[in-house]
């Protein structure tokens, strides 16, 4: 069984999303550890009444970026980790971790990559700068983490409609819906080792789903 390590940094309801799925035996993986630099990150709460162990790890009791990383390594092996989430994670990975899960890492964004991505498009900027643009659709990607943000190979996208009468939280929640929907299906299609990565695309393996 696929066992999953989650980085978390806020309310999780990503996270919620992957627990949802095991729950209801779609996600063919068990989500071993959640892991938050975040001590008031509600996704810790929601591990917790899951039974699913739950670690807060302070920057501050770290040297650098890369000790911390190697500690999420470590807890990550002890629990049999084999493929990183980052849900919702809003610390930039170091190549450390990045070499020991090479090509075991997958991201959820709240757009349609490439746009709308990398340095500073995180949570509510990203549909702030999209209802800016005037763009007609946004939606969500998956996505290989890789050396630059929001920069690796593309697993899953979906798109949804953007209205003139849009707020930040109207986009922001019809948005949501697809990340739930797409992060639980990305781990599955993993999980049945669906994807192969070739170079700075993915293939989607048609007849292994
Ligand atoms: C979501 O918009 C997600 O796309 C981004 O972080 C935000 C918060 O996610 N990665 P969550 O509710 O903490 O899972």
């Amino acid at each position: 069984m696929l066992k999953v390590g989650v980085l978390i940094s806020g309310g999780g309801t990503n996270l919620q999303s992957l627990i949802d799925a095991q729950k209801d035996n779609k996600l063919n993986a068990e989500i071993s550890c959640v892991i938050s630099n975040r001590k008031d990150a509600y996704g810790l709460t929601r591990a917790k009444e899951n039974d699913i162990p739950a670690y807060f790890l302070s920057k501050k009791d770290y040297n650098s970026n890369e000790d911390y990383d190697r500690e999420i390594v470590r807890i990550f092996k002890e629990n049999g980790v084999s493929l990183i989430v980052l849900a919702g994670y809003l610390n930039i990975l170091t190549d450390f971790i990045l070499n020991e899960f090479e090509d075991r890492i997958i991201n959820i964004h709240p757009s349609l990559l490439p746009l709308f991505g990398g340095k500073g498009f995180y949570g509510e900027h990203v549909h702030k700068a999209v209802l800016e643009s005037g763009v007609k659709i946004s939606g969500a990607t998956v996505h290989f983490v890789k050396s630059g943000v929001d920069e690796g190979p593309i697993l899953i996208q979906e798109s949804v409609p953007v209205y003139y009468s849009d707020s930040i939280e109207t986009l922001q929640k019809r948005v949501l819906e697809i990340e739930h929907k797409l992060l639980p299906k990305a781990v599955y299609l993993i999980s049945k080792d669906c994807v192969k990565i070739n170079g700075k695309k993915v293939e989607v393996l048609e007849d292994c789903k």
